[in-house]
């Protein structure tokens, strides 16, 4: 297809690759700054359309949505997390979608409050006045235990420490081939690829034991897990493949616990450079929980709790972009588009947009209090996506955030300790690097 829109002029090889491949989060702010709304460049072999403009986005994620699949950029997860809910299409993917469904209405994820604060007060138990902490390393255990109880009914916590080594080793992995597009398939035996694929078989060993374990006990739970292990299909009675189940259950365990991992993780970063934020929070947790543990009725009173979540989910959005690619002729924002042309929506530069949102880069959580949500385009503000594919997740992620936040936040004030360069690093999520590290002093 003829180029006929604004954007970096391709070098002779590699395109945009090098900027890209530098400074890829630098490389989307540049494309908006310099180009506009919608970019075009090319990188490899691919033409890559970036989209800024909420109504464009909107065109892509719900009103053209049957046009595009996901990315192969996101599809390079496909080693770890298969054919699962992130990654399938089609028919497979609708299947799923309405299976899973269930576990994440409103009302079931209200059940999993109790589990998440009482994890939380347990996690925090160990945690001593004046020590220091990587508050990211202890973010990760503590969303990974709850998502193995609440969706599982598995007892995660041992494996916290080597699933979290397993997942880094990924998460570096995927960014470095996302960024070089470097095609080396994984069965080549390089030493990056020897070192995946044991991450990838640490990680299997953990949700090979969560299946085994309920498989065993022939227990109908009535979780997520035992729905998946029971589905039969409507038409034909059969029960879901081994290697399906085994890549939705490592699609939960994986996007259900990084993510908000990392939301928490920039919160507290944010926090601590926030003193009247941070005093604010306190407050707020003082009056409403009174020193007691957070419960799921308290959230309509934990308002502040919730709109640190949103400006941290603003400012640091773990999921820091979106990828589709077009199945067919199609378009958007006026601008034909051919089969295999590549869309990212960079989420973090669209969250930082000055016609959005006043003095973007700064953390203001009392800017959620007025409505601003509701009064915003749908595609100026978009943690968790939109459309059929947006996160399922979503409601129960909000709701342990708060928690959690509440929790900690009535125990401990977290400062961070000096000296630290910490540099959002976007691998599969955006990573807070090389982690954060705080000092844990007590709330008085
Ligand atoms: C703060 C936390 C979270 C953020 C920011 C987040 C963000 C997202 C985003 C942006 C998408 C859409 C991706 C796309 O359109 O390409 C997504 C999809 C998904 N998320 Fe989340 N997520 C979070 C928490 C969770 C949790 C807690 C779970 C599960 C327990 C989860 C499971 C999933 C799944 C399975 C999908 C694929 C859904 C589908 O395509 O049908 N996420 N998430």
């Amino acid at each position: 297809m003829k180029r006929v829109l604004p954007g970096p002029r391709p070098g002779f090889f590699s395109g945009s690759g090098a900027h890209f491949r530098r400074d890829q989060l630098g490389f989307y702010e540049a494309c908006a700054r310099e180009y506009g709304d919608v970019v075009e460049t090319r990188m490899g072999p691919f033409r890559i359309l970036l989209i800024y403009h909420p109504d464009a986005i909107e065109e892509l994620l719900v009103t053209r949505n049957r046009d595009f699949i996901k990315s192969p950029g996101v599809r390079l997860l496909r080693p770890l997390l298969g054919d699962g809910l992130l990654l399938s299409e089609g028919q497979t993917w609708l299947r799923q979608r309405r299976l899973m469904q269930p576990a994440f209405h409103r009302q079931r994820i209200a059940g999993y409050g109790d589990v998440m604060s009482a994890f939380t007060e347990r996690h925090i138990a160990g945690w001593q006045v004046g020590a220091t902490v990587d508050v990211h390393a202890e973010m990760m255990a503590l969303t990974q235990a709850i998502v193995g109880k609440t969706l599982f009914d598995a007892d995660v916590s041992g494996d916290a420490h080597d699933a979290t080594q397993a997942a880094k080793v990924l998460a570096e992995d995927f960014g470095a081939r996302l960024r070089s597009f470097r095609m080396v398939p994984l069965w080549f035996p390089t030493p990056r690829n020897l070192r995946s694929r044991r991450a990838v078989r640490r990680l299997d060993g953990v949700v090979d034991r969560i299946i085994a374990e309920r498989v065993a006990s022939h227990a109908d739970r009535g979780d997520l897990l035992s729905m998946l292990v029971q589905a039969q299909d409507a038409d034909d009675g059969t029960r879901m493949s081994a290697r399906q189940l085994r890549d939705e259950v490592m699609t939960i365990y994986i996007a259900g616990h990084e993510t908000t991992a990392v939301a928490l993780s920039w919160a507290w970063y944010l926090l601590a450079q926030h003193p009247d934020a941070d005093a604010q929070l306190a407050e707020e947790v003082r009056d409403v929980l009174g020193g007691r543990a957070p419960a799921v009725a308290d959230l309509p009173r934990l308002k502040y709790a919730e709109m640190v979540i949103m400006e941290s989910l603003r400012l640091y959005p773990p999921a820091y972009g979106l990828g589709r690619q077009a199945t067919t002729a199609s378009e958007i924002a006026g601008q034909r588009v051919g089969r295999g042309d590549i869309f990212i929506v960079p989420t973090w530069v669209i969250h930082r947009d000055r016609r959005s949102f006043e003095e973007p880069e700064s953390f203001r959580p009392e800017r959620w209090a007025k409505g601003l949500a509701q009064s915003l385009p749908r595609f100026a503000y978009f943690p968790f996506g939109g459309g059929p594919r947006q996160c399922i997740g979503n409601g129960f992620a909000l709701m342990e955030a708060v928690l959690i936040l509440a929790a900690v936040a009535q125990r401990f004030r977290l400062s961070l300790v000096a000296g630290q360069r910490i540099v959002p690093t976007p691998y599969v999520t955006l990573r807070p690097e090389p982690g954060i590290r705080v000092q844990l002093a007590r709330r008085s």
